[in-house]
């Protein structure tokens, strides 16, 4: 590409959801936009998400549902480029989508409309995509910045890093932006992945081994106090495989888990072990279990608590406590999450205090912009990642 004499509004590193979107939303404004990727296929983590049909928002979207440190980064992005301005995009371009659970919006076809609609928007705007395409440096020479890639250099008056995050590295996850922003004196949250599955210590594995592929709806604890996230509880299923915790519970839950410490989960609720301490009466624990839990489960516990061939009505105090906690507060103790290849997303990133919340701008590196996961932002699971990137590209694009 010859691109010599071709001096760009903003050229955009990345086209995921962030960056094709901020590209789109810019070229609306009439910038002249070039996106260059460094994958053969653009657009691949939509494709895989949400099992194939994109989780692209959440109704119910707010600061409440990311991680960040500092909380309140959030709020304006979010409140200027809402849920429901994506929702209405969609209509807009007759897409179908439905709504699958507590505010979580599916595609009814396929992730791929979502792909089509942004490099439709793409090109009615006259944006230019290129890919593959690898960046080997950008350098601001007398306030215009100089990208250096395998395709020649091309000239920016601003740039904008939308990379994302480093799950699934084989679909081209890179930390390219965050390299670029800590050789620039842009500080960074140390990353780590994200709504992912926890494994357990073999020994603690194998006493669940009879449980995998049992999925129950639980109340999980997790988190530390004292630490930057605090703790957090989520009223999801928990998911026992052959090699740990999954499931939306332990996904949600390991966001805020760190190494060392313990989960917590309640399988029952207070007043359902209420209603099980009233009408157990002379029945075998295993059994009166068994009607509040699947029989799986219900096994274990009988057998974790050594209560097995013992009536319920006959449990002393301190065996009755010994049962209340096992399904109120069974405690977990995982040793590792399954690493980046299991992630959905990042934790830590570029670090929003030294950024414009208004408009994605760092404060320390002139002409720049950070959008989407490669942000110290972390969404819960349900859509919130990619109403991030969404709202992040759109303040973004209104500020090229
Ligand atoms: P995204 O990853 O979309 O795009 C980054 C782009 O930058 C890629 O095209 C990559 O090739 C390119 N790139 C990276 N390094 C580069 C470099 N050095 N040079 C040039 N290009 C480079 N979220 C949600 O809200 N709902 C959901 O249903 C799901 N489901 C889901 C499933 C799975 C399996 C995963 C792994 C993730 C999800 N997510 C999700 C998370 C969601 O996919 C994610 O948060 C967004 O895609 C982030 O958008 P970005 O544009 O920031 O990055």
């Amino acid at each position: 590409m010859d691109d010599s004499n071709t001096l760009w509004d903003a050229v955009v590193i990345g086209a995921g959801a962030a960056g094709l979107f901020c590209a789109g939303q810019a070229g609306l404004r009439q910038k002249k936009i070039l996106v260059l990727d460094h994958a053969k296929k653009i657009g691949e983590k939509i494709r895989i998400s949400g099992g194939g049909f994109c989780n692209f928002t959440n109704r119910y979207s707010s600061a409440q549902h990311f991680l960040s440190r500092n909380p309140h980064f959030v709020k304006s992005a979010l409140a200027r480029y809402r849920p429901s301005d994506f929702e209405g995009w969609l209509q807009h371009n007759h897409i179908a989508y439905h709504e699958k659970h507590r505010g979580q919006l599916f595609c009814d076809r396929s992730a791929q409309d979502v792909i089509n609609m942004l490099l439709q928007l793409c090109q009615q705007t006259s944006v230019t995509i290129r890919f593959p395409v690898t960046v080997h440096d950008c350098q601001l020479i007398d306030k215009v910045w100089h990208i250096y890639t395998n395709q020649g250099v091309v000239n920016s008056l601003t740039l904008v890093w939308a990379t994302g995050g480093l799950p699934v590295p084989k679909i081209g996850a890179s930390d390219k932006a965050l390299q670029f922003a800590q050789q620039r004196d842009h500080s960074v949250i140390l990353p780590r992945p994200a709504l992912v599955p926890l494994s357990l210590t073999e020994k603690e594995e194998s006493s669940f081994t009879q449980l995998s592929g049992l999925s129950v709806p639980v109340v999980i604890h997790s988190g530390n106090k004292g630490e930057h996230y605090g703790q957090a509880h989520f009223d999801e299923d928990l998911l026992f495989t052959h090699r740990g915790l999954s499931g939306p519970a332990i996904l949600q839950a390991s966001s805020y888990w760190r190494e060392g410490e313990s989960v917590s989960v309640a399988f029952l609720s207070s007043s359902q072990w209420q209603e099980m301490d009233n009408s157990a009466g002379g029945k075998l624990v295993e059994n009166i279990l068994t009607l509040f839990l699947p029989q799986r489960l219900a096994k274990h516990i009988a057998q974790v608590t050594a209560l097995e061939q013992r009536r319920f009505a006959e449990l002393n105090r301190t065996e009755k406590e010994r049962l209340k906690n096992s399904v109120l507060n069974y405690v977990f103790h995982p040793d590792k999450t399954l690493g980046w290849n299991k992630a959905e997303v990042m934790l830590g990133g570029v670090d929003t205090n030294l950024m414009d919340s208004r408009t994605m701008a760092s404060t320390v590196i002139p002409q720049c912009y950070f959008i989407g996961e490669c942000v110290d932002v972390t969404g819960h699971l349900g859509g919130h990642n990619f109403q991030w990137a969404w709202s992040s590209a759109y303040v973004c694009a209104q500020s090229l």
